[in-house]
């Protein structure tokens, strides 16, 4: 921001003597100044009232209190008339720091950022372990001096029994580097959690050494959030796995500051070789799964629906093969495709309970995702009476567990406003593995084979039902 500087150097305040521009933020000029012990950083808020000179207050509380942590950009002094002019500003003093990215150099390596942003973290951990939260985490907030990391501007701290300052929806924080709830909901928004997800997007913007941060979740498979994209360094990896939970949408499923500090002082702790000739063939695929399981349920759902859809419709083809068959030797079948377990015109849970004891479980029922898929045939002698036909086919249906899926094989007879299950099967099996064909393939010969007798036995109890009418 490069507004007109308010004061002058020469100029004096509160027994200082102002010196250079240091930098200038939202809300403040930081001057270097000479004072009675040497030279400090000057805050002069450039509000004189409402709200705005409210947070400053609170800010030079929270300092005074926090002020002494390690980590923390010291508080030295403060003056805060009740009614600040421009003769008699309000001001804060602290030692004079080096900004971080002044303090990183042009081209830093990855080993540094991560220590130091590392070093951050800690700071940050033992402030949340307090209830305090800073919600202003940017690289023009954060410090070097005498060889230590520190958090500076505290503006926007929040603390245990305060009361929020800004009304209304505004939205509090850093640009680019806001959390998506500080957005939505500042004022009941996790500050800490909010943290974590500025922290990610300072991290992510050092490592790459772009100006801002790009908006929104780091996805692994998002190739302009990783970090891959922008530097060669070996050990991104790990951090980027990292950078992706930092940056959830969904705050609960960011980790803590405390966890986050523990993975990055590991990062950049020295490695060990490997043992050449270890196999480590049995940790690549465990961990491969574990990665599949973490990944975010909506990723989940819409992997699971894709590969759901692609098996089903495979055998819904299949079963337009059989039902052409049938056609040609005059049994009127059509082949369908649909939805959970089709188009019913009766409710499904409602007849499945009733019919199907296996199906009826409520392990089956109940909760089904809307993933689930079905395909079958469907014969019907008379196209004015609906309700009068059989219904034989499968269905796939994701279970609770991502990876498992149930394929249920059944058939059910309608007749006279009644229905009865004559075939129920289910092969549980893991969706996409060797097994999911080879249950669909079993259950497809099975339905192929009874499809006669239970056409028939469907057509008996039509007969006997028109012949007691
Ligand atoms: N102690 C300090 N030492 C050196 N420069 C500082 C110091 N404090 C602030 N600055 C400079 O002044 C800028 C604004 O300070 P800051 O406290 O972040 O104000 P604001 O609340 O307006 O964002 C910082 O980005 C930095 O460049
Ligand atoms: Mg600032």
């Amino acid at each position: 921001m490069s507004r007109k500087p308010q004061r002058r150097s020469g100029e004096e305040i509160g027994g200082h003597v102002l010196v250079e521009l240091l930098g200038s933020g939202g809300n403040a000029e930081v001057w270097r100044a000479r004072g009675p012990s040497g030279g400090v950083a000057m805050k002069l808020v450039r509000a004189r009232r409402g709200e705005p000179y409210a947070r400053f207050q609170r800010e030079v509380e929270q300092l005074r209190l926090l002020g002494d942590m390690p980590g923390i950009l010291p508080y030295l002094d403060s003056h805060l008339p009740d009614e600040p002019t421009a003769k008699d500003p309000a001001w804060l003093t602290m030692p004079i720091a080096q900004p971080l990215r002044d303090a990183l150099g042009p081209d830093p390596t990855a080993e540094v950022v991560v220590s130091a942003i590392a070093a951050i973290t800690k700071t940050l951990a033992s402030i949340h372990a307090i209830g305090v939260s800073h919600r202003d985490v940017k690289p023009d907030n954060l410090y070097m001096s005498d060889e230590r990391w520190l958090i500076g501007d505290f503006g926007l701290v929040d603390a245990p029994n305060v009361e929020p300052l800004t009304e209304g929806a505004v939205n509090l924080g850093p640009r680019h580097y806001l959390a998506p709830e500080m957005i939505l909901s500042p004022h009941t928004a996790d500050g800490a959690a909010a943290d974590v997800y500025s922290l990610g997007k300072t991290l992510w913007v050092l490592l790459t050494n772009q100006a801002f941060p790009l908006p929104g979740e780091h996805r692994l498979d998002v190739e302009l959030f990783r970090l891959t994209t922008y530097s060669t360094h070996k050990g991104l990896a790990s951090l980027e796995r990292l950078l992706e939970t930092m940056t959830r949408t969904d705050p609960r499923g960011r980790p803590s500051a405390e966890r986050i500090a523990d993975e990055l002082t590991q990062w950049s702790a020295p490695r060990r070789t490997v043992a050449t000739g270890a196999d480590l063939s049995d940790f690549v695929r465990r961990a491969q799964e574990a990665v599949r399981y973490q990944l975010t349920e909506d990723e989940r759902q819409a992997n699971r629906k894709h590969r759901v859809e692609a098996l089903m419709s495979k055998f819904a083809k299949e079963a337009e093969v059989v039902s052409r068959q049938c056609r040609a030797s005059g049994l009127p079948v059509t082949a369908f495709y649909g939805g959970k377990y089709g188009d019913f015109d009766v409710d499904a849970s409602d007849y499945l309970s009733e019919n199907l004891g296996v199906l009826a479980t409520t392990q089956v029922m109940g909760e089904d995702p809307p993933e689930s898929r079905s395909a079958g045939l469907i014969i019907q002698v008379h196209e004015k009476a609906p309700m009068l036909k059989l219904w034989i086919g499968l269905a796939a249906i994701p279970r609770l567990d991502p990876e498992v899926i149930l394929i249920a094989g059944s058939s059910i007879a309608y007749w006279g406003g009644r229905h009865r299950g004559l075939w129920s099967e289910q092969r549980r099996t893991v969706l996409g593995g060797p097994g999911e064909r080879a249950s669909v393939a079993d259950l497809l010969d099975e339905m192929i084979s009874r499809l006669p007798s239970d056409a028939e036995a469907w057509a008996n109890a039509l007969e006997e039902d028109s012949g007691r009418r």
